[in-house]
Formats: C-alpha cells, sequence, structure tokens
C-alpha cells in the first residue's frame, strides 16, 4: 500500500492504523514528512493581492457538482479540487418565503449530497447522510427559504463530508427579508466565505494526516472566497456590512481588522434584535457566521490572530502547531472620507424561548487508545457523544415539533467541539445578547446550554461540526414527532 492509500483508506474506520512493529517508525516518519512539506508550501508561491472577486451567483434550477481546477499558485500549476459549478462562488440567494428548486448532478466519483446548513428545510430535503446522491446521478431540492440570514451549504455524506469539504465544496446562501433595515439604508453588503484548504508541496489538496483526523484540519492556506489575500476596495468611512461565513472544515477563526471596529449585527439565524457595542475582535468557530458593519478610514489588514482550540496528540510523537497570526484580507478606502451611517437602534424582535418541557444532556468524549494485538499496533480514534458513535440505524430520541427542550453539551474532551444542530435554530442560554444560532462553540470542559423548539416534524441531525469529528462518529440523530 502507498502512503497516499494508507491514509485515505484509514480514514474510513476507527482502526485507523494497523501497522506491524517495524513499519511504524517509517510511516510515522512519511506523516511528519508530509507535514513538513505541507508547510514547505512557500506564500510567496501563492497569489495574492488581487481584487477580491464576490462570490457568482448561482443562476438558474441546475447545480453541477465535479472536479475542477483552482489556481492558487502564481507559476500556473493549477490546484485540482472539487467544486460547485466550477468553483466561482455558487452564491444562492433566495427572499425569505421563496422556493429553491434545484437540480443537483453529482459528477463526483462518489456519493454526495448537499445540505443547507442552517436553512429550516424539511427533512427530506436536508442533505443529510440518509440521502445521498449516487455518482454520476442526479436529484432535485425544493425547498421554502423560510428565515432570512446568512447561511451556507455543503456536502453531508456518510464519513465523508471531511474529505468533501476539503476538496473544495463549500458556498454561501443568503436570504433576505424584503424589510431589511441595513439594507433600507443603502449599505453596501459583502460576503466573505472562509475555507482552509491543506495543499502539499505540488500545491494539490493533501490526504488528511492523522492529527488532522483528532484535530480537524486547519489547512495551511486561508482563503477569502477562495483567493488567498485579496483587496477589497470599499469607499472611505462608508458604512460596510460583511456577512462572515466560517466554511473551513476545522479552522478557528479569531478576527481582527488592524484599524476598524466591527459591530456585531448578525448571527447564524439573522440579524440580532439591536447592533452590539463595537469591538476589535470576534471568534468565528467552523460553521458559524456573524454579520458586522466596519466603516473604514484607512487601509486595514483582517488578521486571523492565534486561537488555541486544545489538541490532541497522535501518541507518536507529534507537536502542537504554534497558532499564528495570519493575513486574510487587505481592505482599502478609496475617495474622500464619507460619514458613516448610523446604525439604526432597533433591528427586529426575537421573542426568547419559554419553559423548557424536556431536558437533555449531550456529553461530548473523546477516545484514543493504542493496542498490541496479533503483532500489529492499533490506533482507535473515537469521538463520541454519550458515550456512543454515530450510526445510522439509530435513533438517539424523539422529540415533538413545537415543544420547548432544554439541551445541555457537556464538552468533557480536551479541545473545542462547535456544536451544530439541524432544522429550526437555537438560543444559546446565559449568553451576553439573544440571537437565533445554529452552531455554538463548546470549550473543553465548558457546558453550554441551550433551547430549541424544533417547528417541523422529521430526523433531524446533531454533531460537531469539525467534519473531521462529524464522519468519526461524533454526531447523533434524533425524530422529531408532529
Ligand atoms: Cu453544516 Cu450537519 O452540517
Ligand atoms: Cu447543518
Ligand atoms: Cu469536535
Amino acid at each position: 500500500m502507498n502512503r497516499r492509500q494508507f491514509l485515505t483508506n484509514s480514514f474510513y474506520t476507527t482502526i485507523a492504523l494497523s501497522l506491524n512493529a517495524c513499519g511504524k517508525s517509517q510511516t510515522h516518519e512519511a506523516m511528519t514528512g508530509m507535514n513538513t512539506s505541507a508547510t514547505r508550501l512557500n506564500p510567496k508561491n501563492i497569489i495574492s493581492g488581487e481584487p477580491l472577486r464576490p462570490p457568482a451567483k448561482l443562476t438558474g434550477a441546475v447545480l453541477n457538482i465535479a472536479p475542477a481546477q483552482a489556481h492558487w499558485l502564481a507559476d500556473g500549476t493549477p490546484s485540482e479540487v472539487w467544486a460547485y459549478d466550477g468553483g466561482g462562488g455558487s452564491l444562492i440567494e433566495l427572499m425569505e418565503g421563496e422556493t429553491l428548486r434545484l437540480t443537483v448532478n453529482n459528477q463526483l466519483p462518489e456519493p454526495t449530497t448537499v445540505h443547507w446548513h442552517g436553512v429550516d428545510v424539511p427533512s427530506d430535503q436536508d442533505g443529510h447522510p440518509h440521502h445521498a446522491i449516487n455518482s454520476k446521478d442526479s436529484r432535485v431540492y425544493e425547498f421554502i427559504a423560510p428565515d432570512a440570514g446568512t447561511y451556507w451549504y455543503h456536502p453531508h455524506p456518510h464519513k465523508r463530508a471531511s474529505i468533501q469539504a476539503a476538496r473544495g465544496l463549500a458556498a454561501p446562501l443568503i436570504v433576505r427579508a424584503a424589510d431589511d433595515p441595513l439594507a433600507a439604508l443603502g449599505i453596501a453588503e459583502h460576503v466573505l466565505l472562509f475555507t482552509a484548504p491543506q495543499l502539499d508541496e505540488h500545491g494539490q489538496i493533501a490526504p488528511h494526516n492523522m492529527d488532522e483526523q483528532m484535530n480537524g484540519r486547519d489547512g495551511n492556506l486561508l482563503l477569502v472566497n477562495g483567493q488567498h489575500q485579496p483587496v477589497l476596495s470599499v469607499p472611505a468611512g462608508a458604512t460596510q456590512r460583511l456577512r462572515l461565513i466560517n466554511a473551513s472544515n476545522a479552522r478557528y477563526l479569531r478576527l481582527s481588522f488592524e484599524h476598524a471596529d466591527m459591530v456585531q449585527v448578525g448571527s447564524d439565524g439573522g440579524l440580532l434584535t439591536a447592533p452590539l457595542p463595537a469591538q476589535r475582535e470576534l471568534l468565528l468557530a467552523p460553521a458559524e457566521r456573524v454579520e458586522v458593519c466596519v466603516a473604514f478610514t484607512q487601509a486595514s489588514t483582517l488578521k486571523a490572530l492565534p486561537y488555541d482550540k486544545g489538541w490532541m496528540s497522535d501518541g507518536m510523537g507529534s507537536q502542537k502547531p504554534t497558532p499564528q497570526t495570519i493575513d486574510v484580507l487587505r481592505v482599502e478606502p478609496t475617495g474622500q472620507a464619507v460619514a458613516a451611517t448610523p446604525l439604526p437602534k432597533q433591528l427586529r424582535s426575537i421573542a426568547p424561548l419559554g419553559e423548557a418541557k424536556i431536558t437533555r444532556q449531550l456529553i461530548l468524549t473523546e477516545k484514543m487508545e493504542m493496542s498490541m494485538a496479533g503483532g500489529q499496533h492499533n490506533m482507535t480514534m473515537d469521538f463520541m457523544i454519550n458515550g456512543q458513535k454515530f450510526d445510522m440505524s439509530r435513533t438517539d430520541f424523539t422529540a415533538r415539533a413545537g415543544e420547548v427542550e432544554l439541551w445541555e453539551i457537556v464538552n468533557q474532551t480536551d479541545m473545542d467541539h462547535p456544536f451544530h444542530i439541524h432544522g429550526s435554530h437555537f438560543q444559546v442560554q446565559d449568553a451576553p445578547y439573544l440571537a437565533w444560532k445554529d452552531t455554538v462553540n463548546t470549550r473543553a470542559g465548558q457546558t453550554v446550554r441551550l433551547k430549541i423548539a424544533q417547528k417541523h416534524a422529521g430526523l433531524r441531525m446533531f454533531h460537531c461540526h469539525i467534519l473531521e469529528h462529524e464522519d468519526l462518529g461524533m454526531m447523533g440523530q434524533y425524530e422529531v414527532k408532529p
């Protein structure tokens, strides 16, 4: 078995490593070697400084999912990726209440699904692992977009979500309200979708190594709308609305503009009740979104500051990486400065969910075991919820549509896990402000409480949105009864 085969195959199973004693050091070296070659990727060889391209809008009723080429390397070498409609962005824009009817063609060599992350679609349109579209097959997704907000879509096939997303599959989906108070003020907006591919020394998407399976892929390139360190030109002083989407597999984004404050106006599920006080930085966990308003009076670099999400060792001497500060985007104000737009005091109303009828505890655990059997070293990696790995044939519990539940997400692991629930949005308890969310970060040792009332009947998934953890079992499903 060559290295690529070994790493790819190993990803399917919990027995991620099975090799004899003499093969051990060799394989370890190979994996360390891959790490090094990946970091050897010289940023100077990556195209940067180009004007930021807004994601191309998906027009028409067809979405093709197929291999494509990305152009990141300055020497012109293309990177082989998987993309929605060629990789130009494939932004889906809908009005609240509008119906999306889309034929999806799967031209990948394996099954996939399209999950409309954060959009409260019927369970049979949700793109969860039960409804795979086979290779060379197609299906129609049809749903009404019920709530305005910043969403995105990505693959959700059984045990392959992390691999497919790592190859490039992620795109934005914006649902607009007819009476959006910020749009009414004429505030310009920009969609910034972040991804973090890991390229090898040839500029190709690298297969996952053990560290990445355990900790999630952080990537060695941080891209905005598929571009490395692009430049966004804006009128000086004018208020801009930025919709930030963390579409990376596992990279935590602690974002900060050098010379500008951000006023958060929205979260996963649309606008907040009122703008928050200005802040210099914010944390965007994998799959989370925020909307912020920013006025730029001087050139300003958006930086991703170091963030320690915790770390699990592969038990074979791999080193915890030191988080670095990375330049993500450059904003350049142009023209004579104009005045910023005063934001409305009130954005919309959000009713707090009432008293919970049911309390559930969801305990996140991880287990890594090395064992010797039959002269072989075996490593088992399990990521679990309430002591169990995801099983497609098991329904973890049932709930009732419309009934408020209190979920306590108890993180008993050594690292952060962004917890996500499909279907209706939830409200994080003890949070500093009221918001509709579908993904919330849980820190190592932390318990996060949230309230949720699913609006519709059907099967709903919940999982860690470090996609590698989802694939390795940190996922469950529950049946919502009418
Ligand atoms: Cu964005 Cu079940 O995921
Ligand atoms: Cu989702
Ligand atoms: Cu996780």
